[in-house]
């Protein structure tokens, strides 16, 4: 069992309390860390495999490590969490926050670290491939994503889950959007949508050879998504150009 987790849960809180979190990670003792994303409530549309036995899986842009500990959950042998941006600086995250949930969850075995931009990933820089490998909210962040696809996909031995923006799904051939400035939900981290026919198209390029869409975000969920932005003051339109989709790549 992790350290002081259940033993002493306010002094718990108040490590918790003391980090910056992005993903709100049920902790022992009943202690959820209040991250950006409600994680548990999106979980489902991943539609991640129910068991990961015997599997290894690369998690890229880990952030604090939902996904990461998930995995280990699932079953997966070998879990590696990769990042760079939100654990050296650039961003407003930590990696100690990464590093304390880890612990508290007695994970420290199970899921291991390295701290490696998209950009340098390589099965030579990683240890090898993997069989499971997780690209969730980080394409849009690379100003070359496609040649960071290109690197993920040679670290992927089966199954690659994409999460990345998306939009003019209704154009009948590949398009993609590009956002200067802050203009995609007011980051200026924000560059590239992809229409699904050009991810799909992308990841046939890179060597998968079957893309299937699992999820995508609902027009009337946007709406309501920049609405509620738009009553904190924020923009209506940059929020409402914001749409997700889950695309679930496979090599035979
Ligand atoms: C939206 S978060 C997604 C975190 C996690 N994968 C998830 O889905 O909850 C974006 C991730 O991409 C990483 N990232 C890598 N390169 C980045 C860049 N150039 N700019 C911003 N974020 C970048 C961040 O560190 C962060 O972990």
């Amino acid at each position: 069992m992790p350290e002081n987790a259940t033993a002493n849960p306010r002094a718990l809180a108040a490590q918790v309390a003391a980090l910056p979190w992005y993903h709100s990670i049920e902790l022992p003792g009943g202690i959820t860390t209040p991250g950006v994303v409600k994680n548990r409530r999106v979980l489902a549309r991943y539609h991640l495999p129910s068991s990961l036995a015997g599997k290894t899986l690369l998690d890229v842009g880990a952030w604090d490590g939902f996904y990461s500990f998930d995995a280990a959950r699932r079953g997966a042998t070998d879990v590696l969490a990769a990042d760079s941006f939100s654990w050296d600086g650039r961003g407003w995250g930590r990696k100690e926050s990464f590093e304390f949930a880890r612990r508290t969850l007695g994970l420290e075995g199970k899921v291991r670290d390295q701290l490696i931009d998209p950009t340098e990933l390589s099965p030579e820089a990683i240890g090898g491939q993997f069989d499971v490998v997780l690209l969730l909210g980080v394409l849009y962040h690379l100003e070359d994503p496609i040649g960071v696809l290109r690197r993920v996909a040679a670290c992927c031995r089966e199954l690659l889950v994409l999460e990345t923006e998306s939009t003019l799904n209704w154009l009948p051939f590949p398009a993609a959007r590009m956002f200067p400035g802050a203009e995609l939900n007011g980051d200026p981290t924000n560059w590239y949508q992809y229409n699904e026919r050009a991810l799909k198209g992308l990841l046939h390029e890179v060597g998968f050879t079957t893309a299937n869409t699992v999820f995508k975000y609902p027009l009337y969920r946007r709406f309501a998504r920049a609405l509620r932005d738009r009553l904190k003051g924020k923009s209506f339109r940059s929020a409402f150009y914001s749409s997700r989709i889950i695309i679930h790549a496979r090599k035979a």
